[in-house]
C-alpha cells in the first residue's frame, strides 16, 4: 500500500545532514500512519508519536544551532516557526492524554503539509544561506550518527 508521505527530490535543501534528518521525519510520520491504519494498540501508537515528537525537537535544536553558529539573520523568525509547532504538539498530547482527541488521518495530513511547507518556505532558504556561509561543525559528526541511527535521545541527553 502507498505510503502517506512520499519524498520528492524537490524537498532537498542541499545540506545533507538536514536532508537526512528530514527523511527520518518522513519515515516516522509514515510509521505513525501505518500504526493508525493497521489499528495498532494505543500504547504502540502513542510510543510512535512520542518518538516523532522527540525526533522533531532534536532536529529543530540541531537546525537552530547551525543557524546561530553561522549567524543566520533570520534565526529568530525561523525558531518561532519551530516553537509554534512544538506548542501545538504539546496541546495535542495533552488532549490525547485526557481522551479529548485521538490521532486521526487529518492530523497526519497536517503534519505532512506542515513539514512540506516548512521545508519549501524556510528550510530551503536557510540551506542556501548555510551552503554559502557555513561549514559543517565538529559536533555534527556525533549528531549525525545519533540522528541517522535513531539514537537521538542519547544525543539529546548528552547536550542537556
Ligand atoms: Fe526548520
Amino acid at each position: 500500500m502507498a505510503e502517506l508521505f512520499e519524498w520528492d527530490d524537490d524537498y532537498n535543501v542541499g545540506v545533507s545532514d538536514i536532508d537526512e534528518q528530514h527523511l527520518e521525519l518522513v519515515a516516522l510520520i509514515n510509521q505513525l500512519h501505518r500504526a493508525i491504519r493497521d489499528h495498532k494498540a494505543s500504547k504502540q501508537v502513542r510510543n510512535t508519536l512520542d518518538e516523532l515528537i522527540e525526533y522533531t525537537r532534536t532536529h529543530f535544536a540541531i537546525e537552530e544551532r547551525l543557524m546561530r553558529e553561522s549567524n543566520y539573520p533570520e534565526y529568530e523568525t525561523h525558531r518561532g516557526y519551530h516553537e509554534a509547532l512544538i506548542d501545538q504538539i504539546h496541546v495535542l498530547r495533552e488532549k490525547l492524554d485526557s481522551g479529548e482527541a485521538s490521532i486521526t488521518f487529518e492530523l497526519l495530513h497536517f503534519l505532512r503539509m506542515w513539514l512540506i511547507r516548512h521545508i519549501l518556505d524556510v528550510d530551503k532558504h536557510f540551506g542556501a544561506y548555510f551552503i554559502a556561509n557555513g561549514t559543517r561543525p565538529e559536533w555534527m559528526v556525533e549528531a549525525h550518527a545519533a540522528m541517522t541511527n535513531r539514537r537521538w535521545w542519547q544525543f539529546w541527553k548528552a547536550r542537556a
